[in-house]
């Protein structure tokens, strides 16, 4: 089923300069690029974004973290993007991370992952609405 995922490379990324990097990743593996930005997310976005997470220890952490710099919203389209997206990336504790994955390659802290990705089709449509208007989509994606 034709998907799409709201990836963000966080501020880490950003500032290691691995976007073209991450972008690359997905470009190769045949997802298309339906939206992108760069902004630096307000607390309350961050806050939103992270809602389930509201109640862990690492939430302020968390949120401090992920506005204090520009991050590189996405949002990539293609068949079964959800889950391959959360595959390409690796898990969320970089150490755990396969090898080969975008995690497992370039990150080490569990803090400083570089990069999210939506974990359902839920909190992918959530996400989606949430960082970006319906007018900053491509409505029809060109396949590649
Ligand atoms: P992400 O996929 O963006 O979703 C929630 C984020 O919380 C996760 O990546 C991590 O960056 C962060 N996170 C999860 N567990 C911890 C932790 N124990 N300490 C700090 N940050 C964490």
């Amino acid at each position: 089923v034709t998907e799409r995922s709201f990836i963000a490379i966080k501020p880490d990324g950003v500032a290691r300069n691995l976007v073209g990097e991450i972008i690359a990743r997905f470009e190769r593996k045949g997802f298309v690029l339906v939206g992108l930005k760069q902004i630096v997310p307000t607390a309350d976005l961050a806050k939103s974004h992270y809602a389930e997470h509201a109640e862990r220890p690492f939430f302020g952490g968390l949120v401090s973290f992920i506005t204090s710099g520009p991050v590189v919203a996405m949002v990539w389209e293609g068949k079964g993007v959800i889950a391959a997206a959360r595959a390409l990336i690796g898990a969320t504790n970089p150490l755990a991370s396969a090898p080969g994955t975008i995690r497992g390659d370039l990150a080490i802290d569990v803090g400083r992952n570089i990069i999210h990705g939506s974990d359902s089709v839920d909190s992918a449509k959530r996400e989606i609405a949430l960082w970006f208007a319906e007018t900053e989509l491509l409505a029809t994606a060109t396949p590649n």
